[in-house]
């Protein structure tokens, strides 16, 4: 099983960005919280990263995914979330499963509303919101459990 984890804008220098809001930890730690959430079933799976600022680099890397048979796909599209017709476009056809995830719980940052809406919440089959760099782990269990 391929589960593609894909990150959009400002996900690049994780670790590093508002820590206060996006914790202190680097994409590089997913694996191993992988382990510790999915234990034995996620082995064998093959997590295959992509991060981009680009909106069209996506979509693009989402029609690729399609074309490799990819399995599931576990997405955190930063702000696009917010505003992307396309990306929900392109999930509303590629016919991957897809999981939703943020890092930060964007409902309880009330001070901003416009993080309480996802324009891609009605492509995917479930959010995960606010349980830090674990809703990536999170995620592929669901996509494992989902497939078993
Ligand atoms: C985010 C929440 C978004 O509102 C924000 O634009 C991000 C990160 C999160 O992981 O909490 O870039 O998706």
């Amino acid at each position: 099983m391929r589960i593609l984890v894909m990150n959009g804008p400002n996900l690049g220098a994780l670790g590093e960005r508002q820590p206060e809001i996006y914790g202190s930890q680097g994409m590089d730690a997913l694996p191993a919280l992988v382990r510790a959430v999915c234990g034995g079933s996620a082995d064998g799976v093959d997590l295959v990263f992509y991060q981009s600022n680009h909106e069209g680099e996506l979509l693009d890397r989402l029609e690729a995914a399609r074309r490799e048979g990819v399995d599931g796909i576990v997405l955190n599209a930063g702000a696009l979330t917010h505003t992307s017709l396309a990306l929900a476009d392109c999930l509303a056809w590629i016919g991957i499963p897809c999981v939703e995830v943020h890092i930060s719980n964007v409902f309880a940052r009330t001070d901003q509303p416009l993080r309480r809406q996802s324009l891609i919440g009605g492509q995917v089959i479930g959010v995960i919101a606010g349980f830090g760099l674990t809703g990536y782990a999170l995620a592929v269990a669901a996509l494992l459990q989902r497939r078993a």
